[in-house]
């Protein structure tokens, strides 16, 4: 069962580029995926597909210890890079999750998960099936260049 995540993914009131970017990411992702903007019902089950590891045979879930502060959650990046590198290097595929935030309480029970961890992530781990999610290319960059224009645009 869904319940609020441990810590806030994104901040609240998420300011671009950042928010352009993610909007950016999100439309192309769903855009690859035939999934239409206004298809709230094919959103919500495309999200929903994180929950079964998007059909992966393996199904990890990085968690860590609360009492670690800010300083060390980037060590847990790099862990994770280094994780998801050394799974393609050997032909896996992944995807980071951090929808697997929200169901902390249910993998909680289900792990019997201490009270120090803190679930940061899912990570599905097998073999790509499905061609049409790698025809999408994260466009962070490119919302930023739009956005530029953008303002230029505004400005003259
Ligand atoms: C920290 C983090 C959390 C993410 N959470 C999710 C998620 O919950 N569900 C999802 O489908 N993709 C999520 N993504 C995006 C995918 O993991 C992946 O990065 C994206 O589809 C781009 O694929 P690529 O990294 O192979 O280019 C997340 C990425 C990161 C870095």
């Amino acid at each position: 069962m869904q319940s609020a995540p441990e810590f806030p993914i994104y901040a609240p009131d998420l300011t671009d580029p950042y928010n352009a970017r993610r909007l950016s990411c999100a439309e192309a992702l769903y855009g690859v995926l035939g999934v239409e903007r206004d298809n709230k019902l094919g959103r919500m089950m495309q999200f929903a597909r994180n929950f079964d590891f998007y059909g992966a045979p393996v199904g990890l879930i990085v968690a860590l210890d609360r009492r670690l502060e800010r300083g060390q959650w980037a060590d847990v990046g790099i862990y994770l890079a280094h994780l998801l590198l050394l799974a393609q290097e050997r032909g896996l595929a992944t995807c980071a999750q951090a929808a697997w935030a929200a169901m902390n309480q249910t993998v909680r029970a289900f792990l019997d998960m201490p009270e120090p961890y803190l679930l940061y992530c899912g990570v599905p781990l097998g073999y790509a099936r499905s061609r049409s999610a790698h025809q999408y290319v994260a466009d962070g960059a490119g919302a930023l260049d739009r956005e530029r224009r953008n303002a230029r645009v505004c400005r003259s």
